[in-house]
């Protein structure tokens, strides 16, 4: 994904891989260690969650799907066996909202909710991606801003809000809601 991240093809810029992927995996690994689950499935699709949209910017919209069945192709190419396929597939297919507990296999609901998670503690990168790569007005970067801080908020498990409970504090202030 480094490579696919430093790629021209990529509209959310080589950052995207520090400030966003790799946060993914490690607050969906970290939730997954706390509360037992396929470590190596959750790491899979959090470094590939956004394959799709990395290659191809105009796929936004149907980027869980498609990077379901880009990964399918990747893995099988590794050899990979193919039940975990699907379950990383699942959890790219998911990943969109925070799958919440025992409405999907824990490694759904953890890569799910570390996505969420990026977007309230890297306030930078996602002014960086409103303003820079959407190229939203003023006014509509902050609102866009807003509600995902606080979509995202609502949407998480509990105890993904207790590890980013002071982040979310901070960037709350920072977007005066
Ligand atoms: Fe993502």
């Amino acid at each position: 994904m480094s490579n696919e991240c430093n790629s021209s093809k990529n509209a959310f810029g080589p950052a995207f891989f520090e400030e966003h992927l790799s946060v993914v995996a490690e607050y969906a690994t970290e939730l997954g260690k706390a509360f037992g689950a396929d470590l190596e499935i959750i790491q899979l699709a959090a470094w590939l969650h956004d394959i799709s949209a990395v290659q191809d910017f105009a796929a936004l919209p149907r980027h869980p799907a498609l990077g379901a069945e880009i990964t399918r192709k990747l893995l099988q190419e590794k050899d990979y066996p193919s039940e975990r396929i699907e379950r990383v597939a699942k959890c790219i297919a998911s990943h969109s909202t925070p799958v919440q507990i025992g409405n999907g296999p824990l490694e759904e609901v953890y890569v799910s909710n570390a996505d969420a998670m990026s977007q309230i503690v890297k306030p930078a990168y996602w002014f960086y991606y409103v303003f820079q790569v959407r190229q939203f007005s003023f006014a509509e970067g902050w609102d866009w801003l807003r509600q995902r801080v606080e979509s995202n908020w609502a949407a998480l498990i509990p105890p993904a809000k207790e590890i980013i409970e002071n982040e979310y504090r901070l960037v709350r202030e920072t977007l005066v809601l």
